[in-house]
């Protein structure tokens, strides 16, 4: 059911036109029902910024996430869990699961994936969801309608990594959440001042989770893991999940145990909470002791087909040669947060890999013409705005590619358009308007949040025991993409 959908979906996506894109919106998706009310999810909030200081404490300071971590495992480990972190799902040789990353912030784009995640999953054994369950700060008070509501109809367990916005709260939430675990006992920390400006985790109203848990309840969805690392085992792959804390670095327990767990001999996915390459960059993740994560991954005994990052709110996609074999190293974060730019990927070099070899979603013409439009409204400058098709030609222009999607008819590129973009960062400049991080943090309410095209991902996985076949599939909030999910990229592996 899943292939036909998806043959559809290719002729349905981004990249034949732009209402697979979501632009022209005629009807907005069953998915509003689905949300408890109809607040923003705002970053500009003062106690949004306080919450989530952990990150800013962790670079001045130091980042304790290691720490911590190793105390997490000993209380998992005195508590009898297997000391492998394996999870076992009951699945055959072939089977098929979802993958989603940087879920949690409760609002219309979350909500938007959840339609065509049902229909996509339906056949799926379980799903992952790859780092910040649960934005701003982790809290275990929050998970009813970030977590728990909007995949109250998925009915197979669902299994996380935590990303960095999970460890604003110690891991406390997360934990207990998806661990079961009680909470750590308050313990000083060795750095005085980190420890008096550090967010300790959120006191947890037992009565409030236990009835956000009521949402997913039924027997097929429960799931409890290990640990905020673990490797889920059927016969045909290894799926290791590794927790990359706040700022990507790996404690050498855990770096011990992903060096362990690498030496089974059958294929494997990583997925991580920080992509190994994203915007044309390669940021291999260290890990104490020495070595880097990647240095794993790239082993030809360990046998990593794909490594799968969440952390960054889109989806890129690099098939990178190593030695005789391809691996494929995804970014796949764009499951409910909001959007991070694209358009500002340069041509794509990295690794040797080709331009026409990358793929990404939103397609760099799509994200440029989103933000023209967000400041348009936002700044009234209209004189910003660039139509899809405008932006589609710039950036084929700034990139020397040839448009992903058929251009109709000829576009003067004209010196309004061109510095219009220049200001939105599509190439660089000493000044531009802030479209990634700095945009995620502080500015994000300038955007108008009910409105597609949302430019929202996730991945379906179907496995055999020859082969794995990775699915994009997009969500943009409108009523067509829901019917019929596109499918924005799809990657065959062979696993034997
Ligand atoms: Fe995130």
């Amino acid at each position: 059911m899943v292939e036909v959908a998806a043959e559809r979906g290719k002729q349905l996506s981004s990249r034949v036109s732009e209402e697979g894109a979501g632009w022209a919106c005629q009807q907005l998706g069953t998915f509003d029902r689905l949300r408890p009310d109809h607040k923003g999810f705002t970053w500009f909030s003062p106690r949004t910024l306080w919450h989530s200081r952990n990150e800013i404490i962790a670079g001045l300071l130091g980042d304790p996430s290691g720490e911590v971590r190793r105390r997490w495992v000993a209380a998992q480990e005195a508590r009898g869990v297997d000391p492998g972190f394996r999870i076992k799902p009951d699945v055959a040789g072939s089977f098929s699961f979802l993958l989603l990353g940087d879920t949690g912030e409760g609002d219309a784009s979350q909500y938007a994936v959840v339609p065509g995640l049902l229909k996509v999953g339906q056949d799926t054994s379980f799903a992952v969801i790859a780092s910040d369950v649960l934005y701003p700060a982790g809290s275990g008070n929050e998970y009813a309608d970030k977590f728990f509501r909007p995949y109250k109809d998925y009915d197979a367990p669902i299994y996380a990594i935590p990303g960095n916005h999970d460890w604003y709260d110690g891991l406390g939430g997360f934990m207990r959440v998806f661990c079961d675990a009680p909470p750590l006992k308050p313990r000083p920390d060795r750095g005085r001042l980190r420890g008096l400006l550090w967010r300790k985790p959120e006191t947890i109203d037992e009565e409030r989770l236990a009835e956000a848990r009521k949402h997913r309840d039924r027997p097929s969805q429960r799931a409890a893991q290990p640990n905020s690392y673990w490797v889920i085992e059927t016969s045909s792959l290894l799926i290791v999940g590794v927790d990359t804390g706040i700022n990507g670095h790996i404690d050498a327990q855990q770096a011990e145990w992903l060096r362990h767990t690498s030496l089974d001999p059958r294929p494997k996915i990583l997925v991580t909470g920080k992509p190994i390459y994203t915007r044309n960059d390669y940021k291999p993740s260290e890990l104490e002791g020495g070595g880097t994560i990647d240095d794993i991954v790239r082993a030809p005994e360990h046998r990593y087909v794909a490594a799968i990052g969440g952390d960054v709110h889109n989806y890129q996609r690099y098939p990178v040669r190593v030695g005789d074999r391809v691996i494929q190293y995804i970014v796949s974060g764009g499951g409910g947060a909001f959007m991070h730019a694209t358009h500002t990927t340069r041509r794509v070099d990295v690794a040797g890999v080709h331009e026409d070899d990358f793929k990404c979603y939103p397609l760099r013409g799509d994200s440029l013409s989103f933000y023209s439009q967000l400041y348009a409204k936002r700044l009234r400058m209209k004189w910003i705005y660039l139509t899809p098709t405008e932006a589609a030609c710039i950036m084929s222009d700034q990139i020397k590619n040839t448009p992903v999607r058929p251009i109709a008819g000829p576009v003067k590129i004209t010196r309004r358009m061109r510095w219009a973009a220049r200001l939105l960062g599509a190439w660089p400049m000493p000044f531009r308007l802030p479209v990634g991080t700095v945009f995620h943090r502080y500015l994000s309410e300038l955007s108008d949040w009910d409105t597609p095209p949302f430019f929202k991902q996730f991945l379906h996985l179907s496995v055999t025991p020859d082969m794995l076949k990775i699915r994009c599939f997009a969500a943009t909030g409108c009523l067509p993409q829901e019917i019929d999910p596109p499918v924005e990229d799809e990657v065959l592996i062979a696993l034997s």
